[in-house]
């Protein structure tokens, strides 16, 4: 069984689907590992560390994709790289595959056995292999890093013999895995943090990390979770009455850091050009929904954008911005998944297409698009 590592091609791309850990539990599991020169360099992986893992490093990505039964990646490949895999191969990536339609029909003619991370179901057994989670809390936590480097103040109070320095005010909206991780972190920065959400389930949540929640308690709201566990579209009666609470609320913030996220969905729009205006110069927003559509209205993908006084950060990636942390536990959750296609015993690559997790995240197979959000519907 050989498997391939190869260097991200993306240009905002700082992570790699493997680590020296990683590696060694493969070759420990019967693999022969073959990893593309200066793979984790972004990273903070050197190509020393990962051959004293046990791997093979290889010059071209031509080489590292020669002959491999599985293809570990962070995002899904190129054209260019698919050219390069066999036919049969799997290649387990965060595929993002919505509105991508293309290149999933493109992955099934290539004849690969690709597989959604994304889509991997929120049940206890698969938590670990849950890169949607992994990568989220790393991303609600640097948003917040970003936030405090871009605001020209300091975010605790700090009472000194020159004057008192009063605390950053922090509103975080959306409260799922980035939100919670941004307000712990904002908290530990030692500023003051409010948050909102529209999943009730949410306030206990908000509240147990010691910072206070705001949101429009209606009999909407009660009714807002899913059986998954994530928000609904909500109406736009709730909508205007959530604008309304928002906008007295965040003309008195320092800064605010947006993740409101439906899935399938464009992200909601929770702050406006009114609201950015009402609030105090140099106020700083990270919207972190930027890459499915923003939440503040005038966030440019991959920018600073400076809209009345007030700062937009809306870079992509945010979780690529700290490459190793990320690589780390993407790595991790890639491992989890594929050792459960792996028979110990014999140890070869068995997959059991039946299985709950392979059948969720499977797209495309024996040249066919697979996954049913994808496949074309049955004559
Ligand atoms: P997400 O990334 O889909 O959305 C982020 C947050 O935005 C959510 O909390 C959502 O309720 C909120 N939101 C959506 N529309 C909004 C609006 N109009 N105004 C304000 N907030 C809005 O969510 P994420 O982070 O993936 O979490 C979804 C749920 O899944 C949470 O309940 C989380 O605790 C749960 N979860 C469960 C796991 C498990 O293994 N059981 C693992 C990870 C998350």
């Amino acid at each position: 069984m050989k498997i391939a590592v190869p260097r991200e091609t993306d240009a905002v791309e700082t992570r790699v689907a493997a680590t020296p850990d990683t590696v060694k539990k493969l070759v420990g599991l019967g693999a022969t590992v073959a990893v593309e020169k200066n793979a984790g360099a972004k990273s903070r992986i050197l190509d020393a560390d990962f051959a004293a893992a046990g791997a093979t490093i290889v010059d071209d990505a031509a080489g590292v994709y020669k002959d491999a039964d599985v293809v570990l990646k962070v995002r899904r490949p190129a054209a260019a790289e698919l050219k390069l895999m066999k036919s049969g191969a799997m290649v387990i990536a965060t595929m993002d595959p919505h509105g991508n339609e293309k290149d999933v029909e493109a992955m099934a003619k290539a004849g690969v056995a690709a597989f959604a991370m994304e889509f991997m179901p929120r049940i206890t057994r698969a938590q670990v292999m849950d890169v949607l989670s992994s990568q989220a809390n790393l991303a609600g936590y640097q948003a917040v890093i970003e936030a405090a480097a871009e605001y020209d103040r300091a975010m605790p109070m700090m009472m000194t013999a020159a004057g008192t320095v009063p605390a950053a005010r922090v509103f975080v909206m959306g409260a799922g895995v980035a939100g919670l991780q941004a307000i712990a972190t904002a908290r530990r920065l030692g500023a003051v943090v409010t948050a909102t959400d529209v999943r009730p389930a949410a306030k206990e949540q908000v509240e147990s990390l010691g910072a206070k929640f705001i949101a429009v308690e209606d009999e909407e709201f009660k009714q807002a979770e899913t059986a998954g566990g994530y928000a609904k579209q909500m109406s736009e009666e709730y909508q205007k009455k959530q604008a309304e609470l928002v906008a007295s609320h965040i003309a008195k913030q320092d800064i605010v850091i947006t993740t409101a996220l439906i899935p399938g969905r464009p992200a909601p729009k929770l702050v406006s050009k009114e609201m950015l205006a009402s609030m105090k110069d140099g106020s700083v927003l990270v919207d972190l929904a930027v890459e499915r559509g923003g939440n503040v209205e005038g966030a440019k993908p991959g920018k600073v954008a400076s809209v009345s006084g007030v700062k937009i950060v809306g870079h992509l990636n945010m979780a690529g911005r700290i490459g190793a942390s990320a690589s780390a536990l993407y790595a991790k959750n890639l491992i989890a998944f594929l050792e459960t296609m792996i028979d110990k015993e014999t140890k070869a690559l068995m997959p059991d297409w039946d299985d709950e997790l392979v059948k969720a995240t499977v797209l495309t197979r024996d040249g066919k698009v697979v996954h049913p959000a994808f496949a074309p519907a049955e004559a």
